[in-house]
């Protein structure tokens, strides 16, 4: 086989890839080691920034988003025995929307497919070479037979612990690593949400974040140990502590759990993001605490940028945008980090903190709500920072 650009995922970043290049006129071939189904089902991420709307929406895959999607204008934070909102419209002029992330995967699997571009699902033993020359290639197996896509350039968009990022050489890359001594054990329940729009919720008992999949479907997390186990949360344990950390500002119903999981935290990049003819984006170069739900935002940011060096290739013969690729999107992934840090910081118990860090979180939260400039750096960040 031959195209253009091999891509390597379909997650969001690698879809979103391969939909972008074929709006400018460049081809593309997928290639994903899951099932279709386990990829249109699997929960992550679920919270889009206003310019992710408007790109699903310019772009013509925005359809079902814009009838299903649920449009916030801010979060609660809970502290102190009562909810604070934050109303991002009102301080910077741009929300969010509530759209889970196997949602957008399948309207754009939907797309893509209709559009003719190959997706080969279930491929095994991925590897990438030759991504120093000028004709990189992708093998894996598929249907049982050895397969080869040869190609000008290489899309890594298959996750922290895909075959793209250890194929670059050592001494190429220098990662920054944070990991955090906790994670969050999340439930989906077949429930209402405690309220319209998100609750962060800081309470001494730990970090709790009550969202949403829809106004019947309530998506519940909670700081838990980091390397908690599961078979140790029945589902009543669960209910009482989602219950112990909202307090009485809102009622929580409970809800059959359709499903649960504990999400590690860690902050990561890798740098540079590229190597010869192989780039990498979203979660193959870097890694969020879920705190600031910035994780598929940075990733549609990637291949935006990536998707239009590209097309300059293409169409100038010019590789200015593809050298200059990684430089281009490290800003926007490196103030993610800062604001996922952050908030995370914010919000959490950590193991050697003391009486003294609590007064200072909370002191933190007060000069949050209380000042409108403070309230306006949440808010510019939360909401998306402008594109370059
Ligand atoms: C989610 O809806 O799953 C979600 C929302 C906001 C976050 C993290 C997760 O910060």
């Amino acid at each position: 086989m031959r195209t253009q650009v091999g891509i390597v995922g379909a997650g969001p970043a690698g879809l979103m890839l391969s939909h972008l290049l074929h709006l400018a006129g460049i081809e593309s071939i997928i290639i994903e080691s899951r099932s279709r189904a386990y990829c249109e089902q699997r929960i992550r991420a679920g919270l889009i920034e206003q310019w992710v709307v408007n790109l699903l929406n310019d772009t013509g895959v925005g359809e079902r988003m814009q009838r299903e999607a649920m449009f916030h204008s801010g979060i609660h934070l809970n502290f102190s025995g009562r909810l604070h909102y934050l109303n991002f419209r009102e301080l910077v002029g741009r929300g969010v929307a509530i759209y889970g992330q196997q949602e957008i995967v399948k309207d754009l699997i939907k797309r893509r497919l209709a559009d003719g571009a190959p997706i080969l699902f279930e491929v095994s033993d991925a590897s990438v070479q030759d991504i120093d020359g000028k004709s990189p290639k992708i093998k894996f197996k598929h249907n049982g037979a050895e397969q080869e896509i040869a190609c000008d350039f290489i899309g890594g968009c298959d996750g922290f612990h895909g075959v793209c990022r250890p194929s670059i050489p050592d001494g190429v890359l220098t990662e920054y690593d944070r990991e955090y001594p906790f994670g969050w054990l999340g439930i989906l329940s077949e429930s209402p949400p405690p309220e319209d729009e998100l609750i962060y919720s800081y309470n001494d008992r730990g970090f709790a974040l009550y969202t949403m999949r829809s106004p019947v479907l309530a998506r519940l997390y909670f700081q838990c140990a980091h390397d908690e186990d599961i078979e140790n949360w029945p589902d009543d344990k669960i209910w009482e502590e989602l219950h112990a950390r909202l307090g009485s500002v809102r009622k929580l119903v409970e809800g059959k759990i359709l499903q649960k999981g504990i999400t590690p935290m860690r902050s990561y990049v890798v740098e540079p993001m590229q190597h010869g003819r192989l780039f990498l984006a979203g979660d193959s170069a870097h890694i969020v605490p879920p705190t600031g739900a910035k994780g598929m935002n940075l990733a549609f940011a990637d291949v935006r940028m990536l998707s239009r060096a590209i097309a300059e290739y293409y169409k100038s013969g010019k590789t200015a945008k593809l050298d200059g690729y990684s430089l281009a999107v490290l800003p926007r992934i490196w103030k993610g980090q800062r604001f996922s840090w952050w908030m995370t910081s914010l919000l959490h118990h950590f193991p050697n903190e003391n009486a003294f860090d609590r007064r200072r979180q909370l002191a933190e939260l007060e000069y949050l709500v209380g000042s409108r400039a403070a309230s306006i750096t949440l808010a510019e960040n939360y909401a998306g920072l402008p594109l370059d």
